[in-house]
């Protein structure tokens, strides 16, 4: 599986602040781990922060997890002394650099551009290191299309909720739950959106943090219905919400069954029938070469989960 298509059910957040939750996040059970010099870390904490992340990046014990780095955004004075440390420092062991707030193409340009020069001056393998891109704003949302084809090096689109209800003045402060006011999902246009761009460019698109840590089931909640529209995964904040994200984002053993039979049985029948049949029954359902695709979709989400 290509670096595109990493699993990456359960994006654990741990702040570059704490030498103690950066360790413990290496024995978790999660998909990514980004270690934040973001919002988690105050403006005086940022420069041992950025020592701290690349010390843990380079004790490694982090297993097959992807290490991301989320950096400041571009409207801050770190961002480029963000990189530079980082990349300097433990660019080998390194998966992705997260953008938070990215706005327009540009943004991406700039990132690309640095992490370019970063690994031609540091020998490291060109293109080597991915970039995560968090919509949390109208202008990301608008421009969301470009900021996915803005360079190859784009690997996740991310919802970023809370930013996103304040940059748009949502009447709420329950990140992803269903507003009393509103007769529907009011994040429903959002995610959307950001998940068609994600797939015209063959991105993962990933879903943002639920900031009620204890409410496990408040997070399983939100969790599934970007699940259920395709979105490859969920922030979490806490180490409680790790086994819901990795199961809700996982098929259910009863989906991935299915598919595995689907594609077996449609490979029989057509095979079978020397190619000549499109549409083959199994049992009483009727499958064809879409059914097959939908079943390689479901039985590789599967597959990459172990199951
Ligand atoms: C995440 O960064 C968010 O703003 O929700
Ligand atoms: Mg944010």
């Amino acid at each position: 599986m290509g670096a595109i298509g990493r699993p990456r059910r359960s994006c654990l957040a741990v702040p570059g602040s704490s030498v103690k939750m950066l360790d413990k996040a290496k024995g978790l059970p999660a998909d990514q781990v980004f270690l934040d010099l973001e919002d988690a870390v105050a403006p005086l904490a940022k420069p041992d922060a950025r020592k701290n992340i690349v010390a843990a990046l380079n004790e490694g014990g982090w297993g097959g997890k992807a290490r991301v780095v989320r950096v400041n955004d571009l409207t801050t004075p770190w961002t480029y002394r963000d990189v530079i440390d980082i990349v300097e420092g433990a660019g080998a062991n390194l998966d992705c650099i997260m953008l938070p707030k990215v706005q327009s193409a540009a943004h991406i340009e700039w990132l690309d551009l640095t992490l370019t020069q970063l690994e031609r001056s540091l020998g490291l393998p060109l293109g080597g290191i991915g970039i995560e891109a968090q919509i949390e704003n109208a202008a990301g949302l608008v421009n969301v299309d470009a900021i996915a084809a803005a360079s190859p090096r784009v690997e996740t689109i991310i919802f970023g909720p809370a930013d996103f209800m304040a940059s748009i003045n949502m009447k709420s402060l329950v990140v992803g739950a269903l507003h009393p006011d509103y007769p529907g999902d009011p994040y429903h246009y959002i995610l959307m959106r950001i998940l068609m761009a994600a797939r015209m460019h063959d991105k993962q698109a990933i879903d943002g943090p639920f900031l009620q840590i204890r409410d496990v089931d408040g997070f399983t909640e939100v969790a599934k219905r970007s699940a259920a529209l395709g979105f490859d995964g969920k922030w979490v904040l806490h180490p409680g919400q790790l086994d819901a994200a990795n199961e809700v984002y996982s098929p259910s053993q009863a989906d991935y069954d299915h598919a595995e039979l689907i594609l077996d049985a449609y490979e029989h029948y057509t095979s079978e029938a020397g190619g000549r049949l499109g549409a083959v029954m199994l049992g009483d359902e009727m499958i064809d070469e879409a059914s097959r695709k939908m079943a390689l979709v479901m039985a590789g989400k599967g597959r990459a989960a172990g199951m």
